[in-house]
C-alpha cells in the first residue's frame, strides 16, 4: 500500500489531542477550577455532551452567531436534532427546572465540560474546548453576583495571577436596555448594536464607528464614564473584598440573550493575549424556557484555551511532571516477572512503579524512562536479585543510593 492510501494522523481541524504532557496541563488546570469552586461551597455536576438543538434555537436563549454559524449538529436515527452542546448555561438551567422542588436554593453550581464551537481555529479560539461553568442559582441579591465575580477573580489567584494580569469589565444589560431606549432604537436596531459591540474586539476601529453611524448610535456613546449605581455599588463592594480591578465598561455587552442583568468579562492585560478569559452574567428568565416560574441566576464559563495561554506568558504553568516514581529496567527478559513482582512490592507501599521488559538494550530502557521524564532508575539484575541490595538512580541528578530491597519504597514516600 502506498502512502497516499494512509490515513492522517492530524486530529479533526480545531481539536487537540493531548499526549501525557498536554493532559497533564489539563489536568492541572481542571483541578486548580475545582478546588477554587469548591473553597466557595459549589458542587459538580454533569450532563451529556448531546442536547437536542432546540435547547439553543429558543428565543430566551439565543446567541445568533453560535445558532446560526457554530453549532455542530446531526440528526439522529429517529430524525431528532441534535447538537453537540456549544455551551453549558441551558443544560444547567433545564437540569436546575427539572429538580427544582428538590434543590436547595441558594443553588451553587460547577461543571467543567468539553463544549463544541464551529469556529476559524486561531489563538485562543478552539472548535472543542474545556470551560469551568460557575453558576448560583435562586438568588436576586446584587451579594451573589459579587460572590461569582469574587470567585471567578479567585480562580486566577489561586493559579498565580497577580491583580495587574487581568481586569474585569462590568456592565449592565438593564443600562444598555436604557440606552437603547433613550436613543430610541428599534427592537431590530438594538438586536445591532448588541451585536456590534460583541464583535467590537475582532474589528477595526473605523469598521465599528462605521457601524455605530449607521445604527443612528453617536460615537461617544460608550466612552461615557457616568457609572451605573448598582454597577458602582458592586465594584466598591469587590474592592472592600480584595479585588481592585473591577471597572465599569459600557461598551460591554455578551452575546447571549439570556442576560438580563450584570454582565461581565474577565479579560488577560497581557499585549499577546488580549482577551476573554471568562464570561458571565445574570440570567434571571432562562428557566422561563421549561416552565413559567422564574429562578434567577448568575454565572460564568471559563475555557482553558485563553487560560493556558494565560499562564504560559507568565512562566505559571508547571513543569511536566509524571505520576510515575520510578522505573525498573532489567539486564534481561527472563528477569522481567522478577521486576514486575518487585514494582508490586512497592505500589502496595504507595510508589507509582513501572516496569521495563528488557526488549532492548539497558541503555535504550534508560533513555525509555528519561523520554517520560520518569525520575528514578532501578536496575534489576541476577546479582541485585541474588543480594537483595538495589541503586537508585535519580534520573537528574546521577546520584545514586544502594538500599535493601525491604527499604526502597520508603527512599521514595520518606515514610
Ligand atoms: P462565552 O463567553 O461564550 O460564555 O464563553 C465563556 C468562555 O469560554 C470565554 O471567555 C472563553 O474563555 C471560552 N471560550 C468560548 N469559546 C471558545 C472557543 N471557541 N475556544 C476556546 N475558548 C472559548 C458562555 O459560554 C456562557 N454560557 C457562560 C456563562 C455561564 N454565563 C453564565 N453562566
Amino acid at each position: 500500500m502506498g502512502r497516499k492510501d494512509k490515513l492522517s494522523t492530524e486530529p479533526y481541524k480545531g481539536v487537540r489531542d493531548f499526549y501525557p504532557p498536554e493532559q497533564s496541563t489539563l489536568t492541572y488546570i481542571t483541578l486548580t477550577m475545582k478546588e477554587a469552586a469548591e473553597r466557595f461551597g459549589y458542587e459538580e455536576y454533569h450532563a451529556s455532551i448531546l442536547e437536542p438543538a432546540e435547547l439553543y434555537r429558543a428565543k430566551q436563549a439565543e446567541n445568533e452567531e453560535i445558532v446560526n454559524e457554530q453549532m455542530y449538529t446531526f440528526v439522529d436515527r429517529g430524525k431528532r436534532e441534535v447538537a453537540l452542546r456549544p455551551e453549558m448555561t441551558p443544560t444547567v438551567a433545564r437540569m436546575v427546572a427539572a429538580k427544582r422542588r428538590e434543590l436547595g436554593f441558594p443553588l451553587r453550581l460547577y461543571s467543567i465540560p468539553n463544549v463544541f464551537r464551529y469556529e476559524r481555529p486561531q489563538r485562543g479560539r478552539l472548535r472543542e474546548h474545556w470551560q469551568l461553568n460557575v453558576d448560583l442559582f435562586g438568588s436576586r441579591s446584587l451579594a451573589a453576583d459579587h460572590e461569582v465575580i469574587l470567585l471567578a477573580s479567585e480562580v486566577l489567584r489561586a493559579f498565580g495571577a497577580k491583580e495587574d494580569d487581568f481586569e474585569i469589565r462590568i456592565n449592565s444589560r438593564a443600562s444598555l436596555n436604557e440606552l437603547a431606549q433613550e436613543l430610541g432604537l428599534t427592537e431590530a436596531k438594538y438586536k445591532k448594536l448588541r451585536a456590534l459591540l460583541d464583535a467590537k474586539d475582532k474589528m477595526d476601529e473605523g469598521k465599528f464607528a462605521a457601524g455605530l453611524e449607521e445604527l443612528g448610535v453617536p460615537e461617544n456613546t460608550f466612552s461615557g464614564n457616568n457609572t451605573p449605581n448598582d454597577i458602582a455599588r458592586l465594584i466598591e463592594e469587590l474592592a472592600s473584598s480584595g479585588v481592585g480591578n473591577a471597572v465599569y465598561s459600557p461598551g460591554l455587552v455578551r452575546g447571549f440573550d439570556y442576560y438580563s442583568g450584570i454582565v461581565f468579562e474577565v479579560y488577560d492585560t497581557h499585549p499577546q493575549n488580549r482577551r476573554a478569559l471568562f464570561g458571565g452574567g445574570r440570567y434571571d428568565r432562562l428557566t422561563e424556557l421549561f416552565d413559567d416560574e422564574e429562578t434567577p441566576a448568575v454565572g460564568f464559563g471559563m475555557g482553558d484555551v485563553g487560560m493556558r495561554d494565560f499562564l504560559e506568558v507568565r512562566g505559571l504553568l508547571p513543569a511536566y511532571a509524571p505520576a510515575c516514581q520510578v522505573y525498573l529496567a532489567v539486564t534481561s527478559p527472563e528477569l522481567a516477572v522478577a521486576a514486575q513482582e518487585l514494582a508490586n512490592e512497592l505500589r502496595a507501599q504507595g510508589v507509582n512503579a513501572a516496569v521495563d521488559f528488557g526488549e532492548r538494550k539497558l541503555g535504550e530502557q534508560i533513555k525509555t524512562a528519561t523520554k517520560h521524564a520518569i525520575p528514578n532508575l532501578i536496575v534489576v539484575g541476577q546479582d541485585e536479585l541474588a543480594s537483595g541490595q538495589f541503586a537508585v538512580r535519580n534520573l537528574e541528578s546521577g546520584a545514586e543510593e544502594t538500599l535493601p530491597r525491604g527499604t526502597l519504597a520508603r527512599y521514595f514516600t520518606g515514610a
